[in-house]
């Protein structure tokens, strides 16, 4: 096993911090980059290298943290990740996702990174009529989905260009310990707050809509593995299996034996009825299939809930 020097940008937050703990575990050396906007410090093991920095600012800062650190790998998960907040903020959302990777890209230029690894998202395919697969074509709904693919170009064309290699990662809706409610998949996130505090199980719409939950180790594996595979490739992390919101809040029934009642909203604005990745390409080109079934990562994911909680009847 070949040891790689790691740089994780946005490593403080939910998916961050799993993927650090994967690497670590794996021998790998790793250092985070984060300005915790979302992220906690805390989340990491206090004797790694951390710099807390804003991607989206000052270029110089920057390469002098590349000029320190000389990573190998770049694992690029900073990122402005509300679609709502894209909405109102299209300029605050280009500076962090497009911008801020192209900084990345230049100090990996600079500084012979030998690797990136980039956190893309399902919102890159807009509205499908079927399952998505990497090859489909792409109409971003929203500003947080157009800066992602934007970023997905540039690093191509510096793949193109100066030779950097990459793996892009398309994720589905990642689920898991440590998610922040106000994420991009915030449902689960929701439910097991709501659980935690006995608030509300809140839906939208008729709770019939369908979503691609993935767990977060399976995510942090497949970042680890494209370390050494899936050269200058676009691959979906993704269980390829639907999953109502219903579907979701019933598995929760049969993991705590509580009677939980939904509290029905009507639709949300510019929600997505039905999404589903296709992860054939995931398997064989990094030789991943997702380990946990849905119940096993809810499973899980309670289990972390603080020891306080109650679990309360609606
Ligand atoms: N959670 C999902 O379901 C999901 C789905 C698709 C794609 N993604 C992508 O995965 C990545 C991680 O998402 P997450 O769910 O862990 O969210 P998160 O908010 O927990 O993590 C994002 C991290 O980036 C940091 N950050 C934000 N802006 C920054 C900036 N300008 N400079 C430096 N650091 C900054 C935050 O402090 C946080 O630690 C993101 O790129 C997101 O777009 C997530």
């Amino acid at each position: 096993m070949i040891y790689v020097k790691v740089m994780v940008t946005g490593g403080a937050g939910f998916i961050g911090s799993h993927i650090v703990e994967e690497l670590l575990n794996q021998g790998h050396v790793v250092s985070v980059l984060d300005n915790l906007t979302s992220g906690k410090r805390g989340k990491l093991p206090g004797d790694i290298p951390f710099y807390h920095y804003d991607l989206g600012r000052d270029l110089a800062e920057l390469e002098a943290i590349f000029s320190e650190e000389k990573p190998d790998v770049v694992i690029h998960h900073a990122a402005q990740v509300s679609v709502n907040h894209s909405l109102d903020h299209p300029i605050q959302d280009l500076e962090t996702n497009t911008l801020g990777t192209l900084h990345l890209l230049q100090c990996c230029k600079t500084y012979n990174v030998k690797k990136i690894i980039f956190a893309s998202s399902a919102a890159v395919y807009g509205n499908t009529e079927k399952d998505s697969v990497e090859s489909d074509g792409n109409e971003p709904l929203s500003f947080y989905g157009l800066s992602k693919l934007t970023a997905e170009k540039y690093i191509k064309l510096y793949g193109d260009l100066y030779g950097l290699n990459y793996t892009i990662l398309r994720y589905a809706n990642v689920y898991g310990p440590g998610q922040n409610a106000e994420g991009e998949s915030g449902v689960i996130s929701l439910f097991c707050e709501a659980l935690r505090s006995g608030g509300k199980f809140t839906v939208y719409g008729d709770g019939n809509q369908t979503r691609d939950f993935v767990y977060v180790k399976d995510v942090a594996r497949a970042n680890v593995l494209a370390l050494t595979k899936a050269d200058k490739d676009v691959l979906n992390i993704s269980s390829a299996t639907t999953t109502s919101v219903l579907e979701v809040l019933q598995s929760l029934r049969t993991l705590t034996g509580e009677t939980i009642r939904p509290v029905f909203l009507g639709n949300k604005k510019g929600e997505i009825r039905h999404s589903l990745l296709k992860n054939n390409r995931a398997a064989e080109a990094l030789g991943w299939i997702p380990h946990y079934s849905l119940l096993e990562g809810l499973k899980e994911t309670i289990e972390c809930v603080p020891e306080s909680a109650v679990y309360q009847e609606l």
